[in-house]
């Protein structure tokens, strides 16, 4: 077998400091939106991961020459004459949506397919269209492609159905080149979106409200690209918070930021750890048992993140009583719980709703990432389940965690990367040597 895997020695109480990497749900919007700008871009605090990797190939084919070095990308758009994002960028990365807007506003045109996977139920682009459609975009369905074009954008108002996080990423980006305001009610407000304004107005826009439900886009502006600082990754550091609650003990995260994170860090409290903040940094103590939580329902920002849905499912696995979680924003969204179980966890699910009794411990066991954040919420849980976890699907934890098995073993989880047999090899070796 040469897929690489984790393994992952748990049952110790964690300790250390770690750094959290930069937003990757703010990084891909803001190296679409460098698509609007003349000049240079250049993102600092760019974690480095393979979505983040795609949107640069994107970026390449529509005429950029972006570069990584290090956590800083350069983007610079050298032509404006391609506009077709092909399938298969499209389908490596479900964000590669998020380049609608900047293509139709820089463009006016732009040919797509639908973007791939389906990890988390049916993810329709539906309202990222009827947006597009609102502010003059003519859009035509043919031969798997989809085709979208416009004499000129105008600005328009916009009520979205629900607040979507893409969708009012789009908005903003196309809007920024449309002729006259946009008004986008019921706007999502996730902390990323506000970082995407700031950006943008950075870059010479004028966008007023984002954070709140209206956004007010004044159109017509040119961009130049600027030096940007992405944002600390919120659900990052809930994940590493989350494996430090699993197994106990005391951790320091820098570089977060605290208040983006108020849901979570108020539901961790909930279930037993001390939570202190000072600046960037978040400390988290868990030295006594964990409680359950009556009921938690994820809802948008700012309210419980679906992505953290995953990650406090894995700490309430071993808190005493019963759980309750519903989950409001994707269908299929518990794929983790059935591999929680192979670890010793008790959960019932019923639609979209799951049920947790807390056990006294969880075991090691081979397990697999589904998605992104369940992959994570396994590694949290593996880290306090008592013997070793396997585990595989690791191109999903590549999509959003920047050196995962380093950070977790600067927390004192005993982490190794690499295929099972080497990693077999090395384990068998060890303990040839003890004995
Ligand atoms: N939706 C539609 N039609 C559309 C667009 C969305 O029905 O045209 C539905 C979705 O199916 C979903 C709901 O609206 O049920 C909300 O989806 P939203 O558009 O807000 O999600 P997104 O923009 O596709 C971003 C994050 C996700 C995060 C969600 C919710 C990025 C790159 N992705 O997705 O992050 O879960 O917002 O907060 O920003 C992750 O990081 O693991 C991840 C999945």
């Amino acid at each position: 077998m040469t897929e690489e895997i984790l393994k992952i020695s748990g049952g110790r109480p964690l300790h250390g400091e770690i750094s959290v990497q930069g937003a990757k749900n703010s990084a891909l919007p803001l190296m679409a939106a460098a698509l609007l700008c003349e000049g240079e871009t250049v993102l600092t605090n760019v974690p480095q991961l393979s979505d983040v990797y795609a949107a640069c190939r994107i970026l390449n084919r529509l005429g950029c020459r972006s570069t990584a070095e290090g956590n800083t990308i350069r983007i610079v758009r050298e032509s404006a004459e391609l506009y077709e994002i092909p399938d298969e960028d499209m389908r490596a990365m479900r964000s590669s949506i998020m380049f609608l807007g900047p293509i139709l506003g820089s463009m006016k045109r732009c040919t797509l397919t639908m973007p791939g996977g389906c990890e988390l139920g049916p993810r329709p682009i539906n309202l990222h269209l009827d947006a597009m459609r609102a502010m003059g975009v003519r859009i035509r369905e043919g031969a798997g492609r989809i085709f979208c074009t416009a004499e000129k954008l105008t600005g328009a108002k916009i009520h979205l159905p629900i607040p979507s996080v893409g969708v009012t990423e789009n908005v903003l980006m196309a809007g920024v080149y449309a002729e006259g305001e946009t008004v986008l009610t019921n706007a999502a407000c996730e902390p990323e979106i506000t970082d995407l304004a700031n950006f943008l107005n950075q870059c010479g826009a004028e966008i007023r409200g984002a954070g709140t439900h209206t956004v007010v886009i004044r159109g017509g502006r040119k961009l130049r690209g600027t030096e940007y600082r992405v944002m600390p990754d919120r659900i990052a550091a809930m994940s590493y918070l989350c494996a430090g609650a699993a197994a106990g003990g005391e951790i320091c995260l820098k570089d977060t930021a605290p208040d983006d994170m108020k849901s979570c860090l108020d539901v961790l409290e909930q279930a037993g750890c001390r939570i202190g903040v000072c600046g960037d940094r978040i400390f988290l103590d868990r030295t006594g048992p964990l409680r359950s939580i009556s009921y938690i329902r994820t809802m948008p920002y700012p309210g419980f993140p679906t992505d953290a849905q995953a990650l406090i499912s894995a700490v309430l696995c071993t808190a005493s009583g019963t759980s309750m979680l519903e989950e409001t924003i994707f269908e299929n969204r518990f794929k983790h719980m059935g591999e929680l179980a192979r670890m010793g966890a008790d959960i019932r699910v019923s639609g979209r709703t799951a049920v947790i009794t807390g056990v006294s411990k969880l075991h090691g066991a081979s397990v697999t990432a589904m998605d992104l954040r369940g992959g994570a919420a396994l590694a949290a849980a593996a880290a306090g389940a008592e013997g070793i976890t396997y585990l595989s699907g690791l191109h999903h934890l590549d999509r959003g965690y920047e050196h995962f098995a380093e950070t977790f073993n600067s927390l004192g989880v005993l982490t190794e990367r690499g295929t099972f047999s080497a990693l077999e090899h090395t384990f068998s070796a060890a303990n040839a040597k003890k004995c």
